[in-house]
């Protein structure tokens, strides 16, 4: 079983162009040396283009935050997989964001993660509980219904990660404790057996994300069930990024 260890950035709607480039030149420097980690840096749509042709050469990989679930057509505002496709090789699904704030469902985000793997993406899906499903012991529940829901009819995870983000320490500062974090992602690892088969539970990654920063990093990635981390806030600054990277 070798499940390469995923560090993304998932910078949300931060970053012009510019503050992209002055990113992308100084981070590639930190990080020369990172040979065992995937980085992975999704940046606003607007910053994917300049990106793409900045780490054509380098050991950091493109993602978008989004897609729309057609190929194209009359969709005012909304990028398709085949666009994303010529610029970026992942994508951000299911964030709690698009949940809370554009009304996404399982069903919607199901539709995309497939539109997404016809078009030979990588798909991070994103999923996780609120602070009073977690008080009110609804975790598990919460997390079976999400996966089997944005999984279904889809009989592979090789080109899928998930990332479980309880959405009570994003932003908050508020970060799982390793323990914590590890108890759950060891239901998904469980699930995805019931759901699959051992050797697919076996090599899915399961990164977790929520207040990771560049002080916590090691001791959760130093758990068994998880493979790696989203990062948000902590993922602006190239400095602070690439130490998360080096655990
Ligand atoms: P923070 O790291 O800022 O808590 O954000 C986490 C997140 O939502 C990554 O997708």
């Amino acid at each position: 079983m070798t499940r390469k260890t995923l560090i993304a950035a998932n910078w949300k709607m931060n970053k012009t162009i510019k503050e992209t480039v002055s990113f992308i030149n100084d981070f590639k420097n930190l990080i020369k040396k990172i040979k065992n980690v995937e980085i992975v840096i999704c940046p606003p749509f607007t910053s994917l283009n300049e990106s793409s042709k900045l780490l054509k050469s380098s050991n950091i990989r493109l993602g978008a935050q989004n897609i729309h679930y057609e190929n194209k057509g009359a969709f005012t505002g909304e990028i398709s997989p085949v666009m994303i496709k010529e610029l970026a090789e992942y994508v951000v699904l299911g964030h709690s964001e698009r949940r809370q704030y554009f009304n996404e469902t399982n069903q919607l985000i199901n539709k995309k993660i497939k539109a997404a793997l016809k078009n030979k993406l990588k798909v991070i899906l994103c999923i996780g509980e609120t602070l009073q499903q977690r008080e009110s012991n609804k975790t598990t529940d919460i997390i079976e219904n999400q996966i089997k829901n944005c999984l279904k009819d889809i009989n592979e995870m090789k080109n899928i990660a998930i990332a479980y983000e309880p959405i009570w320490a994003i932003g908050t500062g508020k970060t799982a404790s390793p323990e914590q974090a590890e108890e759950t992602h060891k239901f998904i690892r469980q699930l995805l057996k019931k759901l699959y088969n051992e050797n697919i539970s076996n090599n899915a990654r399961i990164i977790y994300g929520g207040s990771v920063n560049e002080k916590n990093a090691k001791a959760l990635l130093k758990m068994k069930n998880i493979d790696g981390a989203l990062v948000g806030g902590a993922s602006l600054e190239p400095e602070t990024f690439s130490k998360i990277c080096n655990v």
